[in-house]
């Protein structure tokens, strides 16, 4: 389990991290989610001993991750910022050293490397030097070093940054995997998107403050904006598009073109059904009519410009 409590950190006048609190119970996958200098590298940076708090406090399995860092770190693998490794060793090595450091034996730093390896799928790159690795690669070696000492709280501060699409797709994978493994995980991210696919909760942060934490499940019934896209045959005329506009639970009309519209939509399934059939019942013929967009983006978007 992690705890933070009214954790703050100022760099003079600036509020990194702002009266956070969260709770990230026992085998559940958080998503750590805000914009650019949101302060999520800042969070993650106090939680794992990089750099020290303003005030407030973090447990890490009940360890005081401030008092105590060294205890409370012996069960946390993290991953921060983009790590750097000695061009010319191989995995193997890499971990044989970083082993050595974290105090573990010859023959258990051995049979970890194996399995660190094999789960983030480098075993057929564990002897070549990692000056030829790409960044997808290095990012996956990273994840490995992290679990070397067998943690049980993995923290992850953007896992797929700078990463191209199969890159990503493949660190998204490990991570679901480790999931699967019954880790706690803390990721950060600024990509909704890799919450949805990879996390249970997602916190929100902007300007270092909470806005939102709840599972995926909730934060998804709470999305009440919906973009819909209608094309209808032939052409809609702007007289039309008013009318729309004055419908219940409609927000915003845009056009793209002649024949096609997008509806920023407040409510959910019945209130389609309600627009559906009131733009039929003003004689339009419909071809298509389909939501665009993922709702918890335009609330992810709601929330952080009302921050602001
Ligand atoms: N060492 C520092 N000195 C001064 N200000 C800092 C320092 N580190 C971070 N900040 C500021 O604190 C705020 C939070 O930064 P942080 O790096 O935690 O954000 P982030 O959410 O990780 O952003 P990003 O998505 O860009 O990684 C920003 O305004 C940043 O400029
Ligand atoms: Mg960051």
């Amino acid at each position: 389990m992690i705890e933070i409590q009214n954790l703050t950190k100022d760099f003079g006048a600036i509020k990194a991290v702002d009266d956070l609190s969260l709770i990230v119970p026992e085998g559940i996958t958080c998503g750590f989610l805000g914009p650019n200098g949101a302060g999520k590298t800042t969070t993650i940076k106090i939680l794992t001993n990089l750099i020290s708090a303003t005030g407030g406090k973090a447990f890490l399995h009940g360890v005081d991750a401030i008092a105590h860092p060294k205890e409370a770190l012996s069960h946390v693998g993290a991953v921060v910022e983009t790590p750097e490794f000695y061009p010319y060793l191989t995995p193997v090595e890499t971990l044989a050293y970083l082993g050595r450091i974290r105090g573990m034996h010859h023959d258990e730093i051995k049979s970890r490397s194996n399995e660190v390896l094999g789960e983030v799928k480098l075993e057929q790159w564990r002897t070549t030097r990692i000056g030829k690795f790409s960044k997808g690669m290095k990012q996956r070696l990273a994840i490995a070093q992290a679990l070397l000492h067998e943690p049980d709280i993995l923290i992850l501060d953007e896992p797929t940054t700078g990463l191209d699409p199969r890159g990503m797709v493949e660190v998204r994978e490990i991570i679901r995997n480790l999931k699967r493994q019954n880790y706690t995980i803390f990721m950060s991210s600024h990509l909704l998107v890799e919450v949805q696919e990879v996390c249970d909760k997602a916190a929100l942060i902007d300007h270092g403050k909470l806005l939102v934490y709840d599972s995926m499940d909730n934060l998804k019934k709470l999305t009440k904006l919906g973009k819909i896209e209608v094309t209808v045959l032939g052409q809609v005329q702007d007289a039309f598009l008013n009318i729309v506009r004055e419908l219940k639970n409609v927000r915003a009309v845009e056009r793209i073109n002649g024949s096609i519209f997008i509806v920023t939509l407040e409510g959910q399934s019945n209130e389609m059904a309600e627009l559906l059939s009131a733009i039929q019942g003003m004689g339009a013929k419909v071809a298509s009519f389909s939501q665009v967009g993922l709702p918890l983006e335009l609330m992810y978007m709601d929330l952080v410009k009302e921050s602001r």
